[in-house]
């Protein structure tokens, strides 16, 4: 019989109150950083934001292109600008929330393969988790633990 393999993958459903304050600044900033956005295209506003290890904070948002596939997400945008600044800084939360721009409540933006591929490899680089918040429905949260929550079976440095 074949064997198996099973993962475990638990996400933290938050409500507001229950986001540390820390978290609490990372999603405030994801979120005005998603009025940041070069949009024009999909009128999807997306902000990301990272809290590094010093304290401080670091921003990107979603950056379109009339070629479409040249445009770049809110979370690589802030994680290549992040490692082109400051490439030896640890990540220790990245939040990420969107917006329609004909409203004002925020929607969950599940990152996409791509950006997941990317967080991999930050979260490989730094040799430490990197806890992932993202908006989920009727304004609640999910926590990762990780981004190898977000993505198993990773293609890393070690497939190389
Ligand atoms: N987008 C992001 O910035 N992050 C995500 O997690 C999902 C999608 C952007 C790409 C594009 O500018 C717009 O949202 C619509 O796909």
């Amino acid at each position: 019989m074949a064997s198996k393999l099973d993962i475990h993958i638990s996400v933290d459903v938050l409500e507001p109150a229950e986001l540390t304050e820390q978290e609490r600044q990372a999603m405030q900033l994801a979120q005005e950083t998603a009025n940041d956005a070069y949009a024009p295209y999909s009128n999807f506003l997306v902000g990301a934001a990272l809290l590094l290890e010093d304290g401080s904070m670091f921003k990107g948002s979603n950056q379109e292109n009339a070629a479409y596939p040249s445009g770049l997400c809110a979370e690589r945008t802030a994680l290549f600008a992040l490692s082109a600044h400051h490439p030896n800084k640890k990540i220790k939360l990245l939040a990420v929330t969107a917006r329609r721009r004909s409203e004002t409540h925020y929607l969950p933006a599940m990152p996409c393969g791509a950006c997941r591929q990317v967080m991999g490899e930050y979260e490989y680089k730094q040799q430490e988790d990197i806890p992932v918040l993202l908006q989920a429905q009727d304004g609640k949260f999910y926590r990762f633990r990780s981004v190898a929550d977000l993505l198993p079976f990773q293609f890393t440095k070690d497939s190389l």
